[in-house]
This record gives structure tokens, sequence and C-alpha cells, in this order.
């Protein structure tokens, strides 16, 4: 196994930052795209906050904070990621959208790199098929804030190597990670479980059973959870639930995991939670 010195990062939403950083703070050169201008400026603003803060709480020392910062670089051409050795892409949870960087990736960045995805719930053996390399394309699911959760969930295609597992897992490991692994299952393990207990949080508001306070208050009292599922679903992004529930209902078949009626309603609204200000609740 090569060393892996350079890390590519496509997407620097919550997710991308935050991985980015981990790169960036584990000793690793991060180059981060995104097509959006302004998040990738965001995302630069968001991890040189964290590493600051790192540094004042001491976590990080002054020497290892600059550095940090050096090895960050932003892009907004894919032609950048050429030299990576490996990629995570956080970018929409979308598979049409997803295959179609797959697919760029695979031109540009040198055969021998791990393609890999931090896809909530889409398909690797699909995404793999886009390029032609799916023995080296792996999903590597982290949980979000990336830098603070401890659990990578690694998810192998159906053609998925024992050595890009293995490259995987032991990147995860030098981010402090402990890994879990899946098969390739519509919404893996997280994801199966937690986002139809989302969804039957949305459906007790729904239909009238408790106000939002309560069910979040309940659940998070009632069963030591750090936060209510309401609470939860704004923090990760209520069009990233919505998708997750298709991609359940569409891979697993069950009308148990059609997406509330007012889950759907708050996406059509623009209410995407707390990156847009409002989700199921203001936080304006
Ligand atoms: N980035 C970096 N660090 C962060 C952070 C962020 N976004 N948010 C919080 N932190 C750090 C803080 O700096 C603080 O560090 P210190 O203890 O060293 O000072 C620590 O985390 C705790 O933060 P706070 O005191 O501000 O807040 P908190 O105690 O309320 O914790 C939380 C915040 C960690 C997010 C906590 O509420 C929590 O664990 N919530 C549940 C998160 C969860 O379930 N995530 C998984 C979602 S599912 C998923 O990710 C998979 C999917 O595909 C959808
Ligand atoms: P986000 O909306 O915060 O960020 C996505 C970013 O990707 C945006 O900045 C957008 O401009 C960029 N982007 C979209 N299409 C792109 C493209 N073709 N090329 C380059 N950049 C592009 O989303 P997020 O919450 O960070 O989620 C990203 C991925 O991580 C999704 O697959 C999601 O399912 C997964 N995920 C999310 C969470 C969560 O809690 N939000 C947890 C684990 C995994």
């Amino acid at each position: 196994m090569a060393e892996m010195k350079t890390i590519g990062v496509v997407g620097g939403g919550q997710m991308g930052s935050g991985i980015a950083q981990l790169g960036v703070v584990h000793g690793f050169q991060v180059w981060l795209l995104d097509q959006d201008p302004q998040a990738l400026a965001r995302s630069a603003d968001y991890i040189a906050a964290s590493i600051r803060r790192l540094v004042s709480k001491r976590a990080l020392s002054q020497a290892g904070g600059d550095d940090a910062l050096r090895s960050l670089h932003c892009t907004s051409s894919l032609e950048e990621l050429r030299s990576s050795d490996f990629v995570i892409e956080a970018i929409v949870e979308s598979e049409d959208v997803k295959k179609q960087l797959f697919r760029d990736l695979d031109k540009i960045v040198k055969p021998s790199a791990v393609l890999a995805s931090n896809t909530s719930s889409i398909s690797i053996t699909r995404l793999a098929s886009a390029t032609t390399r799916p023995h080296q394309v792996v999903g590597m699911h982290f949980m979000n804030p990336p830098p603070v959760m401890k659990l990578v969930e690694i998810i192998r295609g159906a053609d998925t190597s024992d050595e890009t597992f293995t490259i995987t897992k032991t990147l995860a490991q030098r981010f402090g990670k402990t890994v879990v692994c899946s098969q390739d299952y519509s919404g893996f393990i997280i994801n199966r479980i937690l986002m139809p207990m989302i969804n039957e949080a949305f459906h007790t508001l729904y239909t009238g059973v408790a106000t939002k306070e309560d069910i979040d208050a309940g659940m998070k009292l009632g069963t030591n959870q750090p936060m209510g599922p309401l609470e939860l679903a704004d923090f990760i992004g209520l069009d990233v639930c919505l998708s997750i529930m298709r991609v359940l209902q569409a891979g697993l078949g069950d009308s148990k995991y059609a997406p509330c009626p007012l889950l759907v309603q708050y996406v059509d609204a623009g209410r995407l939670g707390r990156k847009r200000g409002i989700g199921v609740y203001d936080y304006r």
C-alpha cells in the first residue's frame, strides 16, 4: 500500500468541510472543491475558525494549526484533484449527480487512487458502475459533525477490493475514528435505523400527537439522546433526510419507509433546517 499524502474532498457543505478539516489536522494535503464559490469560501472560513478554536483549546499546537491551515487548498477546478491518493465526495445526495461526478473523477484522478462516497444511503455498487475502477470505489460514511463524531461506517460495494477496504479503514483510524462495516443495501446500518425514527417523529407531529418541543424533549430525556429527532433532522438537513427516506423506500420496497407528508412539505417550502435558518424550528 503506497503512502497516502493527498486527499481530495468534493463538496464543501457541512460534511465536506468537516472531512477536509480532519484531513489537514491529521497531516494530509487536502484539495477541497465546491462548485459554488460562496460555499467554498464559507467552508474555508469554517475550517480556519475550527482550527483556531482547537489551537485556543490547546487540542492542537500553534505550529500544528499553522501547518493544517497551509495544507488546505481550495479550488473550483476538478483537474486540481488529479494528484489525490484518495478522493471523498460529499456533494448533494442525488444518485445522478454523484454518478456524473464519479465519471468525471475517474477520468481525471490517477489510476491508483481510491474514490470514496460519503453518501448517506445511495448504492455504492451503482456509483462504482460509473467508473472503470469499481474495485477502488467504497463508501466512507462520516457522521455529522465529522470532527466530533467517533464513527465512520465503511460500505463495500459488490466489487470493492480488500485492499480498498483496508486503505479506507486505515485512513478512518488515522482520523481517530472507530469503523463499522456494512454491506451495500439502502441506508446501510445507521440510516436504515435512524431515518425511520426521524420519519416517525414527523408523523407524530403531523398527526397532532404532541408538539415538536414535547417530541424532542421526550426522546432526548426519555431515551438519553443528545438531540431530539426533530432537532436532529434540522441539524442533518431536511432535504438530506427526505432523500434518504426515498432511497430506503425505493431500495427496500416497503411502504413503512414512505416519507411523512410533513417532511415533504417542509422541503418543498425550502425549510431545510439549520443550514437555511428554518426547518422544523426557526433559527432566525
Ligand atoms: N464542528 C467541530 N466541532 C464541533 C462542532 C462542529 N460542527 N459542533 C460541536 N463541536 C465541538 C465543540 O467545539 C465542543 O468541543 P469541546 O467539548 O472540545 O469544547 C463539542 O463538540 C461539543 O459541542 P457543544 O458544547 O457546542 O455542543 P453539544 O454538547 O450540544 O454537542 C453535538 C453538539 C456534538 C452536535 C451533539 O449535540 C450531538 O452529538 N448531537 C447528535 C449528533 C448526531 O447524532 N449526529 C449523527 C447524525 S446522523 C449522520 O450524520 C448520518 C447521516 O448520513 C445523516
Ligand atoms: P450540504 O448541502 O451541506 O453540502 C453539499 C455541498 O456540495 C454544497 O456546498 C454544494 O454546493 C456542493 N455541490 C453540490 N453538487 C456539487 C457538484 N456536482 N460538484 C461540486 N460540489 C457540489 O450537504 P451535506 O449535509 O454536507 O451532505 C453532503 C453528503 O453527505 C450527502 O451525500 C449527504 O447524504 C451526506 N451526509 C450528510 C450528513 C448530514 O448530517 N448532513 C451526514 C452524513 C452524510
